[in-house]
């Protein structure tokens, strides 16, 4: 049993902290003019990572927090590639040309909407504008359902190099409450496909917290998905924010488990995938100990984005296409994020920009402090000596590293001669523990998922 306190703080909607600040302080007053600026002055050999949206899916899940739409007919996909193409090239023209890519991201929405023309075409788009570097990832998000054979053969062949499979949860009654029926045996099938290619490298997304999950379903899950062999598992807790996400009301709010049945199943499934010989990384995600996700937080090298957790250590993520963010050295950007205003503003030659932020010394502090917590369970006095933020910034992180004595009485965390060190039995409450060095938290702009 959680104690009653406990499931209060973990109620606490906070940010998942995949930017900082985060998206809802975004705002319109940064315009395609900045990005531009932005882009032009990126280091001159900079290392860069892509990111690709595709917002189409074939059918809805309910739980779906992804920005897609449904559509059954091609012509809006392949228009929409048409206009992607342009945004990658508008873009690439005004970054350095020593510049090269490391990374390459295909998310959605669902990638494999594209036909496998167009696979190829936005594969050989990429590479006739962007030079890539050697060993450079490529990685795709991957709905196994109905895909066939020439989607897998495109993507093998345009060099994918990791694929990242929905799973979410086999049992029936759980799929069946999520709009999303997917037998195991496809899902095998399809990751078998990618293996025979030589696509060496499997992540699979489960989620926890799901309508009518339970300890005992969600561990059976997680056998299926274990018996699969991936690299990389993320276990994401079920974000259910029905007040963004309209058809999140189709899942009732009397069949989620509370808040402490969801604690429940994420520390249970965490013994269960430690004991299946995976390591812990971060909040959500789970590796072999030779993977280098895990490999990486060992080191100490782990990075946040918004993928999630990664290894990428590049100067700057690019992102195309609708609601695709930038996070570059000066700041953040975000695309328009309707299709119809995404295709019209490409149409008049212009980079489709509707929001962002640009990043002042205390952010840029507060990110370091934000992202260490995230990735290393830890922040310390070299993150503020590294930084010319004002004196007075610093102080105020000084005194907010004084505030955890609760938390330091219940064994989360260990505040040392020069900072933080969040423990194991922190780990929970990472989330948690990064806000309070959230400026903007207080102004409340957003409302968030529960820490848990
Ligand atoms: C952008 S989605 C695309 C994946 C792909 N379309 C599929 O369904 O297999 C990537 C992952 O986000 C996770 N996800 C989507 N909605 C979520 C929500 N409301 N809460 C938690 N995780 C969510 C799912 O695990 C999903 O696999
Ligand atoms: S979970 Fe994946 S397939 Fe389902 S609606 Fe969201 S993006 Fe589409």
């Amino acid at each position: 049993m959680v104690a009653s306190d406990i499931v209060r703080l973990i109620g606490k909607p906070v940010p998942r902290y995949t930017s900082y600040p985060t998206a809802p302080h975004f705002h319109a007053g940064i315009r395609e003019a900045d990005y531009g600026a932005w882009l032009e002055s990126l280091p001159r050999s900079a290392d860069l990572s892509l990111y690709m949206h595709i917002p189409f899916c074939d059918s809805l899940c309910w739980f779906c927090g992804c920005h897609t739409r449904i559509t059954r007919r091609y012509e809006p996909v392949g228009l929409y590639l048409g206009g992607l193409i342009r945004e990658i090239r508008m873009a690439a023209e005004k970054v350095p040309d020593r510049a090269a890519v490391s990374h390459i991201h295909w998310g959605g929405g669902s990638p494999t909407m594209l036909s496998p023309d167009d696979i190829r075409r936005l594969g050989t788009a990429t590479r006739e504008v962007f030079a890539l570097k050697p060993g450079c990832e490529f990685a795709v998000e991957i709905d196994p359902r109905g895909l066939d054979q020439a989607r897998i053969d495109a993507l093998a062949g345009i060099g994918l190099t990791r694929v990242s499979l929905g799973v979410q949860d086999f049992d029936p009654e759980v799929q069946w409450a999520i709009n999303r029926e997917q037998s195991f045996e496809e899902t095998q099938r399809v990751a078998e496909a990618f293996r025979a290619h030589g696509v060496s490298s499997l992540n699979i997304d489960a989620i926890y917290g799901l309508p009518h999950q339970n300890e005992a379903r969600l561990l059976a899950t997680l056998d299926k998905v274990v018996s699969l062999d991936p690299d990389r598992i993320a276990l994401f807790g079920y974000a259910h924010v029905p007040w963004m996400k309209k058809h999140q009301e189709m899942i009732p709010p009397e069949s989620l488990p509370g808040i402490e049945e969801r604690f429940v199943q994420a520390e249970s499934a965490a013994r269960f995938l430690i004991a299946a010989g995976y390591v812990r990384v971060g909040i959500d995600h789970f590796a072999k100990p030779a993977d280098a996700l895990a490999v990486a937080a060992r080191r100490g090298a782990l990075r946040r984005n918004f993928q999630g957790y990664t290894v990428d250590p590049a100067d700057a993520l690019i992102g195309f296409g609708a609601s695709a963010i930038s996070s570059l050295p000066n700041g953040y950007t975000q695309n328009e994020p309707t299709t119809g205003r995404y295709l019209a503003l490409i149409s008049e030659g212009k980079l489709p920009i509707a929001r962002g932020v640009a990043l002042n010394e205390e952010d840029r502090l507060r990110r370091a402090v934000i992202e260490s917590l995230m990735c290393r369970m830890e922040m310390d006095e070299r993150i503020l000596a590294q930084s010319t933020a004002p004196e007075a910034v610093k102080g105020e992180i000084r005194a907010e590293m004084d505030q955890f004595r609760d938390e330091a009485r219940r064994g989360w965390v260990i505040r040392t001669r020069d900072g933080l060190i969040v423990t194991e039995a922190g780990r929970p409450f990472l989330r948690l523990i990064a806000a309070r060095f959230d400026a903007y938290l207080a102004q409340a702009a957003g409302r968030h998922s529960v820490a848990v």
